[in-house]
């Protein structure tokens, strides 16, 4: 018998294939403080986690742990150079996680230049015929804008098809793919972020948070964009600095964005882009469809049980 430890709670189907298995003893961790990990984690073989940050403090205690299966794809919240010295497997749900947040950043990019429920808000208050005259100023077509995609990687690869589906043209900025795969699916591979940067109309981030792509995009690079440019970052909060964000908003260096993710989570009150009109906000989310939800916790659940058989698929290691 293996001890599995469920760190958060993830959908019952994923909970269940795991508390089902034949081999697993498992136990569900809600409490996701330091001090109860640091407590609790050493004692399991595996672990499927959810949310919660396992450190080096962690790791250093943990003798038997093989295992941990990330319910997600990123993997800053763990500390890998730990696992590597531990000799620790880490996977990721490589099949389940890119369609709904490529679905996410088009409906933020469609909110965004549709204009945010404004019509609906026009509809219901008695206010029908209003609509005709308005001067329109705010809507946009997506037809023939240019989108940098920024990471072409699970999801900035199913992202390009959604957005060509729309007749956007689509540079990427992804120095480790080979523009002949971006060519490929219709996609312009920019040499520089900043080239791509100065001809964008929308900007979307799909990278992991690494120590590369930490303030990625800063006050610096977003004076080089066009002042009607989106920024969307629905990745990691830290890729794009958020004070410099909500100043460029505030000076129109740029016109809108659409946040996913927070340096902070839950960002405190007092972030100021909590009470920036330009900005649609939505709570770390992308994944948030019945489908993904379902999917990923099976995903996670069905990793630890191949780990542990000895059939894991070599694209849900992480090589550390
Ligand atoms: N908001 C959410 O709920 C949510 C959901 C899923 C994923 N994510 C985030 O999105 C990220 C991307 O997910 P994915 O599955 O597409 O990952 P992926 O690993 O398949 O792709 C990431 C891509 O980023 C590229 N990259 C790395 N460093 C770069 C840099 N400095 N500049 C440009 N490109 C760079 C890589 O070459 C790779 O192609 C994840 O790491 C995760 O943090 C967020």
């Amino acid at each position: 018998m293996y001890k599995i430890g469920i760190i958060d709670t993830m959908n019952l189907k994923g909970m269940n294939l795991l508390k089902n298995y034949k081999n697993f003893e498992c136990e569900l961790i809600t409490n996701l403080s330091h001090e109860n990990l640091l407590e609790e984690i050493p004692k399991f073989d595996g672990i499927a986690i959810r949310r919660g940050r396992i450190d080096k403090d962690i790791l250093s205690r943990c003798d038997k742990l093989k295992v941990i299966a990330r319910h997600g794809v990123g993997y800053d919240s763990i500390d890998t150079k730990m696992l590597k010295e531990k000799n620790i497997t880490l996977l990721v749900t490589h099949n389940t996680t890119s369609t709904s947040p490529a679905e996410h950043i088009m409906f933020t990019i469609l909110n965004i230049y549709k204009g945010i429920g404004m019509f609906d808000e026009i509809v219901r208050s008695g206010n029908f015929h209003k609509a005709i005259h308005l001067d329109i100023k705010e809507n946009f077509e997506l037809f023939a804008k240019k989108i940098l995609i920024v990471g072409f990687g699970r999801i900035g690869k199913k992202l390009i098809k959604k957005c060509l589906g729309f007749d956007m043209e689509v540079l990427v900025y992804d120095p480790y793919v080979e523009s002949s795969l971006i060519e490929q699916m219709n996609g312009k591979k920019v040499s520089s972020l900043v080239d791509g940067l100065k001809e964008a109309d929308i900007l979307s981030l799909s990278t992991p948070l690494t120590d590369e792509t930490r303030n990625l995009i800063t006050l610096k690079e977003m004076k080089m964009m066009k002042k009607n440019s989106i920024i969307i970052n629905s990745a990691r909060g830290g890729i794009v600095n958020e004070v410099d964000l909500n100043y460029a908003l505030d000076n129109n260096i740029i016109a809108f964005a659409g946040i996913d993710v927070f340096e902070k989570e839950p960002p405190g009150i007092n972030n100021p882009l909590l009470k920036n009109k330009k900005v649609l906000l939505s709570p770390h989310a992308a994944t948030f469809t019945k489908e993904c939800l379902e999917d990923m916790s099976l995903e996670t659940g069905q990793n630890l049980i191949d780990f542990f058989e000895n059939k894991i698929d070599k694209n849900k290691i992480i090589s550390l």
